[in-house]
């Protein structure tokens, strides 16, 4: 089948080309994201594979569908990008990848943790310049200390089982319990109690309507000072402004993002020769205590290797006029309760 890949990186390439072998689809792929500006490239492809900052709005897939593209293939697991209701009503079926590796992010959520908890990033910079003082880098035991998990889904419960590990208390909060959480000891509470009890807190529930914004002044308010807050699950989660107030006083002690509410602008490029526009989010990089990676937390060859298999398999499944059973529809996502933001174009 001919497929347009947008948003294709070399990496991107790469590892679709190897499980292409397989499925033998005639993959065209095309730098920039699909949006308004580019759909047009898409006439005659009866399919388009799409990764998250690609914009599928209400116009976007009606000039998709009158084109004759009738397969949405996500090459990843949120699908707030895409205009669910809309696809429906032109007859269009798109599919995800729902799991790949929740050890990847999990993983890199801790990553985020030790490094900003042993000032790890501020000692590296620091030795290659032949300091090799200590004032300014002193961190604390994980042992002992108490760890929010928001969302134990299938990377909430893998972040939780690492951090039992290091031998945190873990504390969760979820409307759907995890038995494995439970296994591990984590104590499901409300929200409110995460927040005050926690001193490391990280994010691993999806963006929904009743996510937009968790993280916001009132829920900064009831944190303890000092908490570290991490987020590897999207943006919009957390108001940015309202975490960048609470850096400012020292109420945040330490700030993990792979996500940013805005980074569909910034994500995925070099930007090094070009002057930042986004004043938010230079502004989050002067602070000391703040470590950002740019949405790689997925980005392992164990996670590529799955998403270009299970996002050619989707393919192939609808070229034959079978399920994949990764179909994602309104109707299904509004059942689930996990129905994600379909306007933005947040990760
Ligand atoms: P999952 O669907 O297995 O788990 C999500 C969990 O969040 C579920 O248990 C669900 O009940 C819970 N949840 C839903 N609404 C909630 C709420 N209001 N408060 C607290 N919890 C709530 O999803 P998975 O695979 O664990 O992924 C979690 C999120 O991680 C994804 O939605 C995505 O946003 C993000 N992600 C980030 C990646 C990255 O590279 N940074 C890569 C892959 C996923």
């Amino acid at each position: 089948m001919k497929v347009a890949v947008f948003s294709a990186k070399p990496y991107d390439r790469q590892f679709l080309e190897a499980a292409n072998a397989q499925h033998k689809h005639h993959l065209q792929f095309f730098e920039p994201h699909l949006s308004a500006e580019t759909s047009a490239l898409v006439a005659g492809f009866p399919a388009v594979c799409v990764f998250v900052h690609d914009r599928l709005d209400a116009s976007v897939l009606q000039q998709l569908a009158s084109g004759g593209t009738r397969l949405v293939a996500l090459r990843c697991a949120g699908f707030n990008n895409v205009d669910l209701e809309q696809a429906e009503a032109l007859g269009m079926i798109v599919t995800r990848v729902p799991a790949y590796s929740p050890y990847a992010v999990a993983e890199h959520a801790v990553g985020l943790i030790l490094a900003l908890n042993r000032k790890i990033h501020r000692a590296h910079a620091r030795v290659r310049e032949g300091n090799l003082a200590l004032e300014g880098l002193l961190g604390a035991d994980l042992h002992g200390q108490t760890v929010g998990v928001i969302g134990t889904g299938k990377i909430g419960a893998v972040f939780a089982r690492i951090m039992h590990g290091f031998g945190c208390r873990l504390l969760a909060y979820d409307p759907i319990r995890n038995p494995e959480c439970e296994a591990l000891g984590a104590r499901y509470t409300e929200l409110g109690e995460v927040f005050a009890q926690s001193d490391i807190i990280s994010l691993h529930c999806p963006l929904t309507p009743q996510t937009h914004h968790l993280i916001n002044r009132e829920a900064l308010r009831q944190m303890k000072r000092g908490v570290i807050l991490i987020n590897t699950s999207r943006g919009a989660v957390i108001d940015t402004k309202a975490v960048v107030e609470a850096l400012k006083s020292g109420k945040i002690g330490a700030l993990g993002l792979d996500v940013y509410e805005e980074e569909a602008d910034l994500f995925f490029e070099d930007l090094s020769n070009r002057v930042i526009q986004d004043d938010v989010f230079a502004r989050l990089l002067t602070f000391p205590n703040v470590i950002i990676t740019g949405h790689q937390a997925f980005f392992t060859r164990n996670a590529m290797e799955a998403i270009a298999q299970t996002t050619l398999a989707n393919i192939t499944a609808f070229e034959r006029g079978q399920p994949s059973g990764n179909e994602v529809t309104a109707s299904k996502v509004r059942k689930e309760g996990h129905r994600e933001h379909t306007t933005t174009a947040h990760s």
